[in-house]
């Protein structure tokens, strides 16, 4: 019988040949071939995620396009199919029913090289005016570089969004578009709508390495092949950010927000869009994620309205057959002082096996240490007090194998993992609520439902523990509870 890993590999390589038929070409069958080939290293290596999306192999980078469609969560992302280090771009695949149990699909979309296409960055999905499932994305190509002169193109999809043809009307904007205006890294399309109106953003930089803004144009077509630039929507506030990458607008209750990636934190702004002028005011900003391994999200309304986002997860060893992978679906939301909220979304809870739980531990002079589950793929809820205490401090340690210990610490001000620090408001009480996820080499953490942290480990051995400790006076531990955690695969 077919091992189910050997029959998911063999539909990804073959479903390309069967739905393109004669119009297969030499791109994607040689794209294919490298992934499937690179794939039963890549899954074998103890260090790779097994509930973080991913491709069965080779590098990957930004999420692309999520959107949920007929009742599936669609994500793509960027993949250089060739090796496990970065290279010419193209769109995976993989689609969920439930955020929860997820299917890598074929490639979705390759460069035309027949129309001078070398690359397919990052960008969006949407339905039209029609009814017709597209795709945004920036094309590059021998004359259409990066920084000077790409050209966004779209492509129409099939209702599953496994094959899609590239639009007649590419490139559907040119630089022609931009009534004269200089843009550099003019990238990533983003759309959204207010009221009637559809818009779509593009990241990029109005000098040669400075003046970073998010230009903004208004569809013209129910088709979404005609657009109308409307000037400036946004410049970022920072004299030297060098530009913005990926960027995300989308409405929160009765606020905007905007998501920028200038080279380095992930950016969140909230303030008031005016789509009459299309012009957006910021009230206040944040980081989405305090590690330096969180990059170029992308966002999906799902049909009851919430907003979630995904990641790329940067920063792993290569060499391996893989490198890359998304951060957890983060559900959003902001407060009425326009601070920004993420949360894993609740589905996660599915993926957990039997817990473990210990309540109300006093904490003081010395540790507490407590047996994990015994798995390096593992949740963490921590409820904790301060009381008199200045900081708490968690420890995560894998058993003999463990090259390097998880430390997590906090005061009443501030948020410490490992290297990284984020600045923490604890409640009036001195509580903290901390998530922590452990998916081998992925470390994800979220703090009091706002804070988000993400860092990449080597792997903990498989007899974990957690040690808990507090400085400068009692605290208690009000509650602790772990669990395993399944693949999503
Ligand atoms: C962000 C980014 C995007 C671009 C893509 C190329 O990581 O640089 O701006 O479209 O990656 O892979």
């Amino acid at each position: 019988m077919l091992h189910p890993l050997r029959l998911a590999l063999l539909a990804f390589f073959l479903v390309p040949f069967c739905s393109h038929g004669a119009l297969t070409n030499d791109v994607i069958a040689r794209a294919t071939a490298a992934v499937a080939a690179a794939a039963p290293r890549a899954q074998t290596d103890p260090a790779r995620p097994i509930f973080h999306v991913a491709s069965p192999a080779q590098w990957i980078n930004d999420p692309n396009g999520p959107i949920f469609y007929k009742g599936f969560y669609h994500l793509f992302y960027q993949l250089h199919p060739f090796s496990d280090g970065s290279g010419p771009k193209y769109w995976g695949h993989v689609r969920s029913r439930d955020l929860v149990k997820w299917e890598a699909l074929p490639i979705a979309l390759w460069p035309s090289s027949e129309a001078g296409e070398t690359e397919i960055w990052s960008g969006c999905c949407t339905i039209n005016g029609l009814g017709q499932p597209m795709c945004f994305y920036t094309s590059i190509g021998p004359d259409k570089n990066a920084f000077d002169r790409a050209d966004q193109w779209a492509a129409i999809g099939d209702d599953d969004l496994i094959t899609w043809r590239k639009s007649p009307a590419n490139p559907v904007l040119t630089e022609a578009v931009n009534e004269g205006k200089k843009i550099y890294d003019w990238r990533d399309p983003f759309i959204f709508r207010d009221g009637p109106k559809t818009f779509l953003v593009t990241g990029g930089h109005m000098a040669k390495d400075r003046e970073a803004a998010v230009n903004i144009y208004e569809a013209e077509n129910p088709e979404l092949t005609k657009w109308k630039y409307r000037g400036v929507m946004f410049q970022h506030p920072d004299a030297g950010a060098p530009t913005v990458e990926c960027p995300n607008f989308f409405k929160l209750g009765d606020q905007w927000v905007l998501f920028v990636s200038p080279y380095g934190q992930v950016q969140y702004f909230v303030g008031d869009f005016d789509a009459a002028t299309c012009r957006f005011t910021a009230r206040t900003r944040g980081v989405l994620d305090y590690g330096s391994s969180f990059y170029a999200p992308n966002t999906m309304q799902v049909p009851d309205g919430r907003r979630l986002v995904w990641g790329w997860l940067n920063g792993f060893p290569g060499g391996h057959g893989w490198n890359g992978c998304l951060s957890l679906p983060r559900q959003l939301s902001v407060s009425p002082a326009g601070e920004l909220r993420q949360n894993p979304a609740p589905q996660l809870s599915q993926l957990r096996g039997q817990p473990v739980e210990w309540k109300n531990i006093r904490l003081e002079n010395g540790g507490q240490t407590l047996p994990l589950p015994k798995t390096n793929t593992l949740e963490i809820l921590a409820e904790l007090d301060l009381q008199t205490a200045k900081s708490i401090g968690l420890t995560i340690k894998g058993g003999a194998q463990d090259a390097a210990p998880i430390l997590i610490q906090f005061t009443d001000s501030e948020l410490q993992v490992m290297d990284a620090k984020a600045p923490l408001t604890v409640a009036k009480d001195g509580r903290l609520r901390l998530r922590i996820f452990i998916d081998r080499s992925v470390l994800e953490v979220f703090a009091n439902e706002t804070v988000g942290l993400t860092k990449i480990i080597s792997p903990l051995g498989d007899t974990p523990t957690l040690e808990l400790h507090a400085e400068g006076g009692p605290a208690r531990a009000k509650r602790i509870q772990a669990w395993p955690l399944k693949t999503i695969w």
